[in-house]
């Protein structure tokens, strides 16, 4: 089944654990976190102080670090509670050696893509990742307008991971709304994050609940 994944960059943070719980209601497997530095990208978001407050909430946490050395800072995201920890491979001069600690951490290890990165900076990491993230705007903000070319990239990772016969979570993230979302699994998403579609919505589940029919009408052997 699709897994969804509220952003939290999107809440009311003057409310954030009613803010979380609402999405565990709506349905939601995760809770997507994003961290920003300011460097990797023009802005700068919550860390690990917050995240261990976010994670004793009802959603597992899946952390989508955003920032430049992710390698200095996995340890202390795994500590804080994460069960996810993405970093971009735009940022990691050693991917493979970051994502085996990730794992080593008893973290799912995840590896992200920004629009314009080809997936070919995947192929020598097949194996080592859980969940590739595909970046469907350039990371930095909530509410940005789907790049729809990216979600070719879809199907080439997953060609690349059927070629070497392992099987990862395919996320994508960024412009994810009930306009979008079909196109996103006809491409090959498994696995989508929504920020300003799902915290900005009196209905969360709106979204969820179509999500998870048009994945039947894609996989019906899944019913
Ligand atoms: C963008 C973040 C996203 C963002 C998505 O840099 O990585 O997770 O919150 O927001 P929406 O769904 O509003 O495009
Ligand atoms: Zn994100």
């Amino acid at each position: 089944m699709v897994k969804i994944a509220p952003s939290l960059l999107s809440a009311d943070f003057r409310e954030m654990g009613r803010e979380i719980e609402r999405m565990a209601q709506a349905g939601a497997d995760y809770l997507h976190y994003d961290v920003m530095d300011g460097t990797f990208v023009p802005n700068i978001t919550f860390g690990s102080v917050v995240l261990e407050w976010a994670a004793k909430c009802s959603l597992p946490v899946d952390a989508h670090l955003m920032v430049e050395h992710p390698e200095t800072h996995i340890e202390t995201y795994a500590a804080a509670g994460a069960k996810i920890i993405t970093v971009h491979a735009e940022a990691a001069r050693h991917l493979n050696r970051v994502l085996r600690r990730i794992r080593e951490l008893g973290c799912l290890a995840g590896v992200a893509i920004n629009p314009a990165t080809s997936p070919e900076v995947l192929r020598y990491s097949v194996g080592e990742f859980d969940l590739a993230l595909v970046m469907t705007v350039n990371p930095g903000f909530g509410g940005q307008k789907l790049i729809v070319k990216a979600l070719d990239k879809l199907s080439e990772i997953r060609n690349m991971l059927d070629a070497d016969g392992v099987d990862a979570l395919l996320q994508v993230d960024g412009g994810a709304n009930e306009k979008t979302v079909g196109l996103m699994l006809e491409k090959g998403a498994n696995f989508i994050v929504a920020g300003s579609a799902l915290f900005g919505s009196e209905n969360p589940r709106a979204l969820i609940d179509l999500a998870r029919e048009k994945w039947l009408a894609l996989h019906p052997e899944q019913k």
